[in-house]
């Protein structure tokens, strides 16, 4: 077993455990892949002012986001498929995110339902991302199902109405479980590990749709999926909607543009994500963290503002909370360690990532993750498009 240092090692063991289609769908982009680059790449480019002989002897990584106590402000973001990563993978994800004490979101696209990850957790609340689709009373009837299941928070996503093209995704025939052709056996005799897990759970379809929509009882690909049932009319009225019929705290996911956040903050949500969704959409988009502090000087002082896109670290949180997110979200970093080691591959990318935090914190005087802003930064060192 290799010594695990980081999120890259964690990425390279799940590459070689988890059937290539599946991981493939997690580490791409859409069509060149450069805002997916840019995310990662934009954080590198800055840089941190070093400060010596402060008394950094008590240090603290607790905050709040959404006015709920984190111990850091680092969320798991929704991811579809997760459990395809590794057998059950939501509930895994879950219960380490419990433990650790930082917010879960469960994707719409998950293959664990709801009241699965629910009753694993044993009714501790965690978000439910929402996606809008064409057959309304399927989506009251989820916001309901998120409702009974006591989740906190819901982040509704407005990005993916229309799915950008991924072309690994299409060479590769991803689909939900995976189709027994030879190219997929053959990988497959690759990877014991994982389809020992998967022989020992039932778990292998989206479990929040296959079951609860008339007439759907074997979904395939996430493809023709967002293509026949995705609502590609979704406008801010249906954010009112669903704001309405959900009554509790609203996230609003993919937000990018300063007109955008207004919006969100008009509409009475509570919390938005600058999102790019991970550079899976709007390819040329920029980088989330470039937008960011957009975001921030147009909205912060009324909304709360979160960030994800290319977190690989620690220092990746520092410098988002610098720019001025309150609550940051782990998405690839969550799912490489899922895939490499299961339920202590989370934990261990949360500790990594936790752990980098402190200490960079540290290193730039500051004991408490509350009195970080943008004077971490090197002046001069990023200079967003305002
Ligand atoms: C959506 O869930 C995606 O595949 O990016």
């Amino acid at each position: 077993m290799p010594v695990i240092t980081n999120i890259e090692d964690l990425r390279v063991l799940a590459q070689r455990r988890v059937p290539r289609m599946f991981y493939d769908y997690a580490d791409s982009g859409s069509w060149t892949e450069s805002t997916y680059r840019a995310n990662e790449s934009d954080f590198s480019a800055i840089k941190f002012r070093q400060r010596v002989a402060v008394n950094i002897a008590k240090r603290s990584t607790d905050s709040q986001m959404l006015g709920q106590p984190v111990s850091m402000p680092v969320a798991i973001a929704p991811t579809g498929l997760t459990g395809m990563q590794h057998a059950n993978g939501e509930i895994l994800a879950a219960k380490s995110a419990k433990r650790f004490g930082i917010p879960f979101t469960l994707s719409t696209m998950s293959i664990c339902s709801i009241e699965d990850v629910a009753q694993e957790t044993q009714g501790h609340p965690f978000w439910f991302q929402l996606y809008m689709m064409k057959d309304r009373a399927f989506i009251a009837d989820l916001i309901e199902r998120a409702k009974a299941a006591r989740c906190s928070a819901l982040v509704l996503t407005l990005d993916l109405q229309i799915l950008g093209q991924r072309h690994k995704d299409l060479k590769n025939g991803l689909s939900a479980p995976p189709k027994l052709t030879l190219a997929n056996l053959l990988n497959l005799m690759t990877k014991p590990r994982w389809c020992l897990g998967m022989l020992g759970t039932h778990r292998r379809q989206f479990g929040n749709i296959v079951g609860h929509v008339k007439g759907v009882s074997d979904m395939g690909s996430l493809a023709s999926w967002t293509a026949q049932q995705f609502d590609p009319s979704l406008n801010w009225d249906d954010v009112q909607w669903v704001k309405e019929r959900w009554g509790g705290p609203l996230i609003l996911k993919g937000i990018q543009d300063a007109e955008d956040a207004r919006h969100a903050v008009e509409c009475g949500a509570n919390a938005l994500i600058v999102s790019n969704h991970g550079g899976r959409q709007l390819d040329g988009a920029e980088s989330s963290i470039r937008a960011l502090p957009r975001i921030v000087q147009a909205v912060g002082r009324e909304i709360e503002v979160h960030m994800d896109g290319g977190i690989r670290s620690g220092q990746d949180v520092l410098k988002a909370l610098a720019l001025g997110a309150k609550g940051t979200y782990i998405g690839r970093s969550m799912l490489y360690g899922l895939g490499a080691m299961g339920e202590q591959g989370v934990t261990k990318a949360l500790e990594i990532i936790h752990n980098e935090l402190d200490l960079s914190m540290a290193f730039c005087g500051r004991t408490s993750v509350n009195d970080i802003d943008h004077s971490v930064i090197l002046p001069g060192s990023f200079s967003p498009w305002i």
